[in-house]
């Protein structure tokens, strides 16, 4: 079932691809038809006598495994027939990046071989282990920590929604509450109290059910000295879940200091 589902959906990007081609064609009927090197030239981690069909496969492999198109590691124009592309050339980092990547995940699954596992059946290492449909494996945390600290806040929550917007049901990303906790919770830790606010709220919005998630956004109102919001948070946290033994703590607190 789940090998039918992978054959079929290997099956519609060969067609697409095959669509794209005939395309192209259509457009520039000047242009050759592009075919697949009976004997590619260049080479240097693939064995040197790869049938095309197997390098066809290994290509749109990788461009499903990181979530990119040829033009990523190969010289040639997007939305230019490939028939103008230079596959053999070495000028794109990225396609040498990728002969190294090759090489260690053969590497990865040697040292894999020598271990002991209770499953006799053993799991293969592949492009897509880490990349899950993308060409940077950061986790969305990563991510957005990442954004943050080059551009702000305004730009971290354009990322998100973006990210959101493209991959929720890719399992590229988690999207379950975890990962705005987590980064949420790291602004706050650094003391960016209303920025955390922010993304922790959109948090509570994408996972009202979650009362580990209305009480930090509770510890974060706390933090930036908006008590009666926090009140409003852990009483929330607490109606979800009356054994949230932070949030009933915190709101002890806070109605001490209140009266
Ligand atoms: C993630 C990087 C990456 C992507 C994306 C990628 N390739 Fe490649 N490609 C490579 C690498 C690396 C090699 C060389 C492999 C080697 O050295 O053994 C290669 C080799 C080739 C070759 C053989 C060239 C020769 O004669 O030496 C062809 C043809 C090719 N790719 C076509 C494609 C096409 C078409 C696509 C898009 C469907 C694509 N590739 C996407 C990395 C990539
Ligand atoms: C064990 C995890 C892992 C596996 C398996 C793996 N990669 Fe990577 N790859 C990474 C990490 C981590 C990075 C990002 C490194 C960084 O930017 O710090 C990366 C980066 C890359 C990049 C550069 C992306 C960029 O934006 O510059 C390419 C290309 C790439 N990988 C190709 C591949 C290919 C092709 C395979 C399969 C043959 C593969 N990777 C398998 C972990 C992995």
């Amino acid at each position: 079932m789940n090998l039918r589902r992978r054959v079929g959906s290997f099956a519609i990007v060969v067609a697409t691809l095959a669509v794209a081609v005939a395309a192209t064609a259509r457009v520039a009927p000047a242009q050759q038809r592009f075919e697949w090197p009976e004997k590619a030239k260049n080479l240097k981690v693939l064995p040197k006598n790869t049938p095309k069909e197997k390098l066809s496969a290994t290509m749109i492999g990788f461009t499903r495994a990181l979530g990119v198109r040829c033009p990523f590691c190969h010289v040639g124009q997007e939305g230019q027939p490939l028939t103008t592309y230079d596959f053999v050339s070495d000028q794109k980092p990225t396609k040498d990046v990728a002969r190294r990547m090759v090489k260690m995940v053969a590497n990865i699954n040697r040292d894999l071989s020598k271990m002991k596992f209770p499953e006799p059946k053993r799991v293969t290492v592949a492009c897509v282990t880490c990349h899950r449909g993308r060409p940077r494996p950061l986790t969305l945390a990563e991510e957005l920590a990442s954004v943050y600290e080059s551009a702000g806040i305004d730009s971290t929550v354009a990322r998100y929604n973006t990210l959101r917007d493209r991959f929720y049901s890719s399992g590229s990303y988690d999207f379950s509450e975890r990962s705005l906790n987590e980064f949420g919770m790291s602004l706050l830790a650094e003391g960016h109290s209303p920025d955390a606010i922010r993304i922790l709220s959109i948090n509570v919005e994408q996972n009202p059910k979650s009362s580990f998630a209305y009480s930090n956004l509770g510890n974060a109102c706390a933090a930036a000295g908006q008590k009666d919001l926090a009140i409003q948070n852990y009483e929330k946290a607490l109606e979800l879940d009356p054994r949230n033994r932070e949030a009933e703590q915190k709101l002890k607190e806070l109605r001490g200091v209140a009266k």
